[in-house]
């Protein structure tokens, strides 16, 4: 966040909890000091991010709206029906002046990315979701426990605990992020499924997903299987169009062993897509594609800085 606002000419202030008050930050040739968080110091400011667990925004946010744009980046206020959960990409364009704006599930985000235009072509009507989700989803401190647990790996069994996932990830995956909800699915699941349909604007959509965290440090991988109520006669023309869409890279030469990757997808804007493929089952009705795209940046701030751009035009 802080790196894609240093070239505006904005003034940040960073606030954090008591503990990291007075802490420096060094960003570019920028230096921050964190300052403690309260409602007035936010009040002069015109944007706030919060960058906060879903309590806190619930607790400050709406206060922070009075006086300020408010982007969360928290699960709080997205399934709110009059807050807009913006993609600007995607649904910018139904933007109305709210001064509370959420920013979408990481997840969610980067799929977005991808299938808006997909959508707008050829009208999606299913599509089964499988994620791959980086250490960092759970927070910058998850990934320092990865690190840690991968140095010190010595045999499968002997050290099963986790601070912040619910199994030690090293060399494993796990097919659980967040909590279960009674329909068995997790809330991680569930976020990606009410997200996808709230931003294309299609409450009905059929969508499943499975969400799983693997030991990746930074970029969430996802493969999709979708269904379409058009026909897809070219796969080359998807590529060119996809490779025309905003925050898109096609990554797509499986001959040449190139596709998307958390390896080359992490620090970039773009989310990759690549695999694409007609659907065995599906036939021409059918798509197959992989994309992976850096969570942090295009699944987080850098959805949030280009929300700012359309609150502030
Ligand atoms: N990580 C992702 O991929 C991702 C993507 C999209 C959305 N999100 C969402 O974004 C939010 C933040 O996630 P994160 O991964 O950035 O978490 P994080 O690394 O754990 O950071 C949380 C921040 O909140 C601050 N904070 C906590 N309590 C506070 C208080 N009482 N007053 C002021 N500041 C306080 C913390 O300050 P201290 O450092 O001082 O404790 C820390 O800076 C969550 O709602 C998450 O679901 C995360």
């Amino acid at each position: 966040m802080l790196e894609l606002l240093q070239d505006t000419s904005f003034e940040v202030v960073c606030m954090a909890s008591q503990q990291s008050v007075g802490r420096p930050l060094e960003i570019g040739k920028h230096q921050y000091r964190i300052e403690p968080f309260s409602v007035e110091a936010c009040a002069d400011c015109d944007v706030v991010f919060l960058c906060v667990s879903g309590e806190f925004s619930l607790e400050y946010g709406p206060a922070l709206a009075q006086a300020s744009v408010v982007i969360d980046n928290s699960s709080a206020f997205r399934y709110h029906i009059d807050v807009p959960l913006l993609v600007p990409p995607i649904n910018g364009g139904t933007y109305r002046g709210e001064k509370l704006i959420a920013n979408p599930n990481c997840s969610s985000a980067i799929a977005l990315m991808v299938l808006g235009p997909l959508h707008q072509a050829f009208g999606l009507e299913s599509a089964i979701i499988s994620t791959y989700q980086a250490a960092s989803g759970a927070g910058q401190p998850a990934m320092v426990e990865l690190r840690k647990r991968v140095q010190g790996f010595d045999e499968y069994g002997q050290d099963n605990s986790s601070e912040y996932f619910s199994h030690n990830l090293a060399f494993n995956v796990i097919p659980q992020v967040d909590r279960f909800e009674d329909n068995l699915y997790t809330r991680e699941e569930m976020k990606v499924v009410w997200e996808l349909r709230k931003v294309l604007d299609e409450p009905a959509l059929a969508i499943s997903v499975t969400a799983v965290r693997v030991p990746t440090l930074r970029s969430h991988a996802e493969s999709l299987t979708l269904k379409f109520s058009r026909p897809i006669r070219s796969l080359a023309a998807i590529r060119e169009m996809l490779g025309r869409a905003p925050g898109v890279e096609v990554v797509d030469a499986p001959g040449k062993q190139r596709y998307p990757m958390p390896m080359t997808s992490t620090y970039k804007h773009a989310v990759e897509v690549g695999r694409i493929r007609h659907n065995l089952i599906y036939g021409e009705y059918g798509l197959d594609i992989f994309i992976s795209g850096d969570q942090l940046l295009r699944g987080a701030a850098l959805n949030a800085f280009e929300i700012m751009q359309v609150a502030l035009q």
